[in-house]
């Protein structure tokens, strides 16, 4: 029998200024009270900004280029989703506490929700974005491949929730403005997805010497070669497939889908462009970031 699919507020709610899934809220003291510790390393992006592939890149760098100890397990147990949570079944917090220093993990909060701790101890923190009209793309998908989560309705109506911010995580516009500021701060690097699409060598030298490690020819050839688009998708421990089907039903659409710059070409229609670049202008007017839609 098929499970019926769940309507949109039952599944998210309005926590703290933002909608978040309501499984991660209802346990919020766990993630409020995080105990960070000053060698912990955050990951933090918009969801669909190219999560997964920074955190490969960089549990490549913390493990010298060792290929075999990146297969050793799922991404998504190698760097926890901290704030994820489904009852006793997913438990980001938890699986962190039991992590051994140094850890990586991956948010996609924005910074007033991220643990005080983490700016108490000043971790660093690697902050990852990428175009809107992309990431309203590949979330579409991701809302369709989500079995837990509601029918996004057309790819038109869901550009309009993302544009009132009624997406989990809520306004992306804010997320990067946020983030942005935050990024004023030494241990925050700000990246972009296109400039990794760009010149990935450049942005992997970037993210090891932020890491305070030498780049050597070897380490970022491996690193490169590891985590192209293809390597990931074809690889077991950063494909996604060791999560269950009950999951992510990844025949509906898989999770590295294209791993491109640009896709918003083939969905979004010339009125919908215009009104999307339109609130767009208006959403970032105050905000010196510049995002590049194609290369
Ligand atoms: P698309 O849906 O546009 O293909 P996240 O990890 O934040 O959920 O982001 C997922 C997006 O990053 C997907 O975008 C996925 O294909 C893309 N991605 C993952 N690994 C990548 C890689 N090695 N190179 C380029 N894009 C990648």
């Amino acid at each position: 029998m098929e499970t019926p699919v769940p309507e949109y507020y039952e599944v998210f709610g309005e926590f703290r200024g933002i909608l978040l899934d309501k499984t991660f809220t209802k346990y919020w003291d766990d993630v409020e009270t995080f105990l960070a510790r000053p060698d912990d390393l955050v990951i933090a992006t918009y969801p669909k900004s190219g999560t997964t592939w920074v955190s490969e890149i960089v549990y490549m760098i913390y493990k010298e280029g060792d290929v075999e100890k990146c297969k050793e397990d799922a991404i998504f147990n190698r760097v926890p989703f901290l704030e994820c949570r489904n009852e006793d079944l997913i438990n980001g917090v938890k699986l962190l506490k039991e992590k051994e220093s140094p850890r990586i993990m991956k948010t996609h909060l924005p910074p007033y929700l991220l643990p005080a701790s983490f700016w108490e101890k000043n971790c660093k923190m690697i902050y990852l974005c990428r175009n809107a009209k992309d990431v309203v793309v590949s979330y579409y998908y991701f809302f369709l491949m989500i079995t837990s989560y509601p029918n996004p309705e057309s790819f038109s109506e869901f550009v309009e929730k993302f544009m009132q911010g009624q997406v989990p995580y809520g306004s992306w516009y804010d997320h990067v403005k946020s983030w942005w500021e935050k990024s004023k701060s030494a241990h925050v690097l700000f990246m972009f997805y296109e400039d990794m699409k760009k010149d990935i060598r450049r942005e992997v030298i970037k993210l090891i010497e932020f890491l305070g490690k030498k780049p050597s020819e070897e380490l970022v050839d491996k690193i490169i070669q590891h985590t192209s688009f293809q390597e990931m998708k074809n690889n077991p421990s950063t494909n996604y497939t060791m999560m269950p089907d009950e999951i992510m039903n990844q025949k509906v659409s898989p999770f590295m889908r294209k791993g491109i710059v640009g896709d918003w070409k083939n969905h979004f229609t010339a009125a919908l462009r215009e009104r999307f670049e339109e609130h767009y202008k208006q959403q970032m007017k105050d905000c010196t970031v510049k995002f590049r839609t194609e290369l």
